[in-house]
C-alpha cells in the first residue's frame, strides 16, 4: 500500500516526502515539474537513501492518473499539485481555475474509480480573507480576494460535497499559514522562478547578492512596528503535520479543516532582524508603499490541530531563518 503525493517535487511536497519516507511509508510522486525540477526528486532520494516511483505526469490528465492507480496499490493521496502565485492568478485567472480545479476533479474521479477514499488537501490561510480578529480559528468565515484563493475555497467546497455524498470518503483539509525554512541538510528548500513574491525567498536572494534591496511593503499597519504580521511556520513542522493528518483520516470519515500554523505572529521587521542576527548578514531594505491586497495581521489558532491531530509546530523563528539561508546560500550563491 502506498501514498500518492501529487506535486511532490515542489517546496512543501518534497519536505513531506522526506518525512513520510523517514516514517517508513511507501510513497509515489506525480509531478509535471511545471514549478520544480527532477533534481528535487533526486534530492529526496539522496536525503533518505530510499528509491520510490516518480511519474512525470499531469494531474489534469485522467489517463495518466489511471495508469498510476493501475500500476500501484494506492491507499491515500496527498494533493499538493497546483499553481500558487497570488499576483499571477489575478492576471491569468483561467490558468489557475483550469489547473487547480481540473487536477482536483480528475484526481477525485480516479480515486473513486479505484476505491481510494483518503485524501489530504493543501489549502491556505488565504481562504480566511481579511479576518476581523486574530488568532484565526477554523470556523471563522471564509472569503477570498484573488482567483488563487478562490480556487482553494472552491476545492474545499467540492471536497465537502464529495464527503457528504460518500460516507467512506475522508478528507483532511490543511490550511497552511506561511511556510518558510528548509530541510536541515540544505539539500531541499524553496527556489522560486524569477523574482520572488514572498518575503523569505526575497530576503535570501538579497543575502546572496542576487537582488539589491528588500522592499518592506508598508510600515503604517496597526501592528507592533507598523509592518505586516504573519504566522511563519517551518516547512519541516508543516510536513510533519501531514503525517498526523494521515493518521487522523485513517480513523475518521468526512471533511475536516485544520490550521497548520504556530499561533505566533511575526512582523516583516522581526523576520528581517532575526535573519540578520542568526546568519550574521546585513539585509539592505527600504520602506515602500503597501502591497495591494495585503492584510495587516494573520496568525492561526492551532488548538484544533493540537487536539485532534496531536500535532504542533516545534521549530523556532531562528531555525526558520537559519535553515532558509543554509539552503539558499548553496542553491543561489554556491557557498
Ligand atoms: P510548489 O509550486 O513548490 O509545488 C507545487 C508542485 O506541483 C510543483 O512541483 C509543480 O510542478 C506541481 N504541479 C502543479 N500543477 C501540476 C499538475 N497539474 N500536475 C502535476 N504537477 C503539478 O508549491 P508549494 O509551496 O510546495 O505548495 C504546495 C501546495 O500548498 C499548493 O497547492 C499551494 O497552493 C499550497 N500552499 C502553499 C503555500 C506556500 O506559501 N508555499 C501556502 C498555502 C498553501
Ligand atoms: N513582504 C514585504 N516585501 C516583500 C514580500 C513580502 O514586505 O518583498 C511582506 C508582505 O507585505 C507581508 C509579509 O511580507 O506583510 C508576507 O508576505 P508573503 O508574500 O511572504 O506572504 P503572504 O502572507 O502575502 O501570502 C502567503 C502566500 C499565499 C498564502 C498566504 C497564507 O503567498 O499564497 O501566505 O498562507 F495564501
Amino acid at each position: 500500500m502506498a501514498i500518492l503525493i501529487t506535486g511532490g517535487a515542489g517546496f512543501i511536497g518534497s519536505h513531506t516526502a522526506v518525512e513520510l519516507i523517514s516514517a517508513k511509508k511507501n510513497i509515489i510522486i506525480i509531478d509535471n515539474l511545471c514549478n520544480s525540477n527532477i533534481q528535487s526528486v533526486e534530492n529526496i532520494r539522496k536525503i533518505t537513501g530510499v528509491d520510490f516511483p516518480f511519474y512525470k505526469a499531469d494531474c489534469c490528465c485522467d489517463a495518466d492518473l489511471e495508469k498510476i492507480f493501475e500500476e500501484n496499490e494506492i491507499q491515500t493521496v496527498i494533493h499538493f499539485a497546483g499553481f500558487k502565485a497570488v499576483g499571477e492568478s489575478t492576471q491569468k485567472p483561467l490558468k489557475y481555475y483550469k489547473n487547480n480545479l481540473k487536477s482536483t476533479l480528475s484526481l477525485c474521479e480516479v480515486m473513486k474509480k479505484f476505491g481510494c477514499s483518503h485524501l489530504v488537501f493543501s489549502s491556505s490561510a488565504t481562504v480566511y480573507g481579511a479576518p476581523k480578529t486574530v488568532p484565526i480559528k477554523e470556523d471563522f468565515p471564509t472569503s477570498t480576494t484573488n482567483p488563487y484563493g478562490t480556487t482553494k475555497l472552491m476545492i474545499e467546497n467540492i471536497l465537502k460535497d464529495i464527503c457528504k455524498a460518500d460516507p467512506k470518503f475522508s478528507v483532511a483539509c490543511l490550511r497552511y499559514f506561511n511556510p518558510i525554512g528548509a530541510h536541515k541538510t540544505g539539500i531541499i528548500g524553496e527556489m522560486p522562478n524569477g523574482i520572488p513574491n514572498n518575503l523569505m525567498p526575497y530576503i535570501t536572494q538579497v543575502a546572496a547578492g542576487k537582488l539589491k534591496i528588500l522592499s518592506v511593503f508598508g510600515n503604517d499597519y496597526e501592528t507592533h512596528d507598523g509592518t505586516g504580521v504573519r504566522d511563519y511556520i517551518h516547512v519541516v513542522d508543516l510536513a510533519k503535520g501531514h503525517l498526523s493528518a494521515l493518521k487522523y483520516i485513517k480513523n475518521h470519515s468526512g471533511f475536516e479543516t485544520f490550521n497548520l500554523g504556530t499561533g505566533t505572529g511575526y512582523s516583516v521587521l522581526d523576520i528581517l532582524k532575526t535573519f540578520e542576527r542568526v546568519n550574521n548578514i546585513k539585509i539592505p531594505y527600504k520602506i515602500t508603499k503597501r502591497r495591494p491586497g495585503d492584510i495587516a495581521i494573520c496568525y492561526a489558532d492551532p488548538t484544533k490541530s493540537k487536539k485532534l491531530l496531536n500535532w504542533k509546530a516545534l521549530l523556532s523563528l531562528e531555525d526558520m531563518c537559519c535553515d532558509s539561508w543554509n539552503f539558499a546560500k548553496k542553491a543561489i550563491a554556491g557557498k
